[in-house]
């Protein structure tokens, strides 16, 4: 199978991962040369780390390397795709415009996924025309690599063919498939765990208690493997912010961005990615 997977961000790069260690041929679709840069040494690293535990033999890790291309040319990366994933930014109007050319360029038979963690598949399909049955959600977490979960959400207008091809290529990458049949921003996880990410923020914004212990009640309080805030930074704060101010408009003002969030992110604190967020990292992205 070919895939290709447009934006190679924290998100594309370990989908296009995911997808070559399970055979596939990937490629890796940005606007920038040295995002590119960044995704093959993401990947090669992360390769190594598989081959380290043993999970993978340096073979196997140079195949899964060998299997994925990364380019600028978004012709090129759609001619033969059989699926087409786009991890671009969260950002309705860009998602719109790169999906309207998508929809020119991409085979017929191309299974079309979105990872939106939570815009509206609906609103996005838009910009196919009368493609948009094609579009449908296909959530991965992060790191891709990792986590088990792909959640495949339904556009008003997605065909039950496109959900179940969408469902079958999560379980082909290793996933754990759950269905989110109502187009409803934020699905089911994004919606659920971005209130509680928020209220952390409010209580450290409300001096309630330090970040590290707010994550620390969290983690040992009810077993999570990371706190919400060091969670927030490994994500990217942006993109949090992106979230939230899309699920406000859907959900109401229990979503509200606070003030030192949307501070954090002007002052380019934006979590791992830019050194600091809630904490600090060095340049391996450990927190210090
Ligand atoms: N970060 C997370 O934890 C996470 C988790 C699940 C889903 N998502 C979703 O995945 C998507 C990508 O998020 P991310 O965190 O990987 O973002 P990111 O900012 O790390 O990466 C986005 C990449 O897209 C590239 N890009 C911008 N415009 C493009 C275009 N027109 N064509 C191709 N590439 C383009 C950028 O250069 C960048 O490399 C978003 O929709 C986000 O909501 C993110």
């Amino acid at each position: 199978m070919n895939v290709a997977v447009l934006g190679g961000g924290i998100m594309g790069n370990g989908i296009a991962q995911i997808a070559a260690t399970a055979g596939d041929d990937a490629v890796v679709r940005d606007i920038d040369d040295a995002a590119l840069e960044r995704a093959r040494s993401t990947i090669e690293t992360s390769l190594g780390r598989f081959v380290k535990k043993a999970r993978l033999t340096v073979d196997e890790a140079e195949a899964t390397l060998g299997r994925i291309r990364f380019t600028t040319d978004l012709e090129a990366a759609l001619t033969d795709a059989d699926v087409v994933i786009e991890a671009i930014p969260e950002v309705l109007d860009l998602k719109r415009s790169v999906w309207q050319t998508v929809g020119e360029l991409a085979p017929e038979h191309a299974l079309l996924g979105t990872n939106t963690s939570q815009l509206s598949i609906t609103s996005i399909a838009v910009s196919l025309g009368r493609q948009a049955p094609r579009l449908v959600g296909m959530h991965f977490f992060n790191p891709p690599v990792m986590m088990r979960l792909c959640e495949v959400i339904a556009g008003t207008e997605t065909t039950p063919e496109q959900v179940d091809r969408a469902c079958e290529f999560g379980r082909h990458v290793g996933k754990e498939v759950v269905v989110c049949r109502k187009d409803s921003p934020g699905f089911i996880t994004s919606r659920a765990y971005a209130i509680l990410r928020l209220e952390c923020i409010r209580m450290l914004e409300e001096g309630v208690a330090s970040a590290e212990d707010i994550d620390t009640a969290l983690k040992l309080g009810f077993n999570f493997p990371m706190g919400p805030l060091e969670l927030g930074d490994m994500n990217g704060l942006d993109t949090f912010l992106h979230a939230v101010t899309g699920l406000a408009e859907a959900h109401g003002d229990r979503f509200r961005p606070t003030v030192g969030l949307r501070n954090m992110v002007a002052a380019n604190r934006l979590g791992r990615k830019s050194g600091a967020g809630f904490f600090n990292y060095d340049e391996d992205g450990r927190k210090t």
